[in-house]
């Protein structure tokens, strides 16, 4: 007589210990795409969480446009099942009108809201919301109350380390989420005042990392596989988000570097990650806006400044690939 083996392919999979929970929800992997305002999309998301991102950030959603004109932005909260994990990214100064719009987002079924308190743009961080937060610890503390008693999913920030030079309250900022129910602190290693200039500083994000409980994600400057491994060494956080280096490298969430690329795989993504652009915006719109993607892709095949030029304007899609195509013929 034979019995069923308990342990069946499926039950074996669940059975993997995530690599870190946001509240009760697993995460199975520590490379993360990180939330990027025009880039990180539900196509570019979808494309990396195939190849290894292990959770997906949308771009940030302004509270304000959630609570007057929802239908008109569900393009930038749109997402696929198989992203879930999914945390939809809010920004706003205003606590109570951050609950209204994570209340009004909670039907369309994040696992996680995050608060936005990076964005260093003068139209956001000027008027007090994204980093502008970091200048009103008591203001986080309410948001992160209000939210984290009244909302069904887990509530996390993601952070920059203070104002400036002088007003790095990193520490504060981040026990103040914890403090008040966040289930995770991102941290990009800058203040406000550096934007993106200068180096991150991975030591602010090993102090956070020892100061909480709540697991921490590490961000800045990951520029490489290498880079990955060292921030991870040199800050014991449970996760690493990578920006600016998964444009163009989306393998990166494979733990390849983009010279360990074979020019096939290249040539295969521009057909995939265009397709899911198309799919997504419609056939016109896909292609443009998927022409800055291509730019980081391709960059390396161009012969001239004109070759370049011809095909990151074309606006037609046959056009479009018959150009890369003999961009592939010629250098093959
Ligand atoms: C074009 C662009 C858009 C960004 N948009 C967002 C955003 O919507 N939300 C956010 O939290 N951070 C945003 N960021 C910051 C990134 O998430 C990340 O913290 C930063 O780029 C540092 O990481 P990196 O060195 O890996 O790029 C953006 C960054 C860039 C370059």
């Amino acid at each position: 007589m034979s019995f069923p083996d308990p342990l069946t392919a499926s039950n074996a999979a669940l059975a993997i210990e995530p690599a870190f929970r946001v509240g009760g929800v697993a995460v199975h992997g520590d490379l993360i795409l990180s939330p990027m305002d025009g880039y990180s999309d539900q196509p570019f998301r979808s494309l990396c969480r195939s190849i290894g991102s292990a959770m997906s950030y949308t771009e940030f959603i302004n509270a304000i446009d959630v609570v007057h004109i929802l239908k008109r932005i569900e393009a930038k909260f749109a997402y696929l099942e198989a992203e879930r994990p999914v945390v939809f990214q809010i920004f706003d100064d205003d606590p109570q009108r951050l609950l209204k719009a994570a209340q009004m987002l909670v039907p369309y079924q994040p696992d996680i809201i995050d608060i936005n308190m990076g964005c260093s743009d003068k139209s956001v961080a000027g008027r007090g919301a994204g980093a502008g937060l970091l200048r009103e610890p008591g203001k986080v503390a309410s948001i992160f109350r209000l939210l984290s008693q009244n909302l069904p999913v887990p509530v996390t920030g993601k952070i920059r380390l203070g104002w400036d030079a002088e007003s790095r309250n990193y520490l504060d900022i981040a026990r103040i989420i914890e403090d008040n129910g966040g289930a995770l602190v991102a941290v990009h290693g800058r203040t406000k005042a550096q934007g993106y200039g200068g180096e991150a500083d991975w030591d602010a994000i090993a102090e956070i990392k020892q100061a909480l409980h709540i697991p921490v994600i590490g961000n800045g400057d990951v520029r490489t596989v290498a880079d990955i491994d060292r921030l991870k060494a040199h800050t014991g956080c449970d996760g690493v988000m990578v920006g600016r280096a998964a444009i163009g490298n989306p393998w990166i969430f494979a733990r390849l570097d983009r010279e360990d690329v074979t020019r096939e795989q290249v040539h295969q993504i521009v057909y995939d990650h265009l397709g899911r652009m198309q799919e997504f915006y419609g056939p016109e719109r896909g292609l443009v806006l998927f022409r800055k993607h291509a730019a980081h892709y391709l960059g390396p095949l161009f012969k001239s400044v004109a070759e370049r030029r011809q095909l990151l304007t074309e606006t037609d899609s046959q056009n479009f690939l018959a150009k890369v195509e003999s961009l592939y013929a010629a250098g093959a």
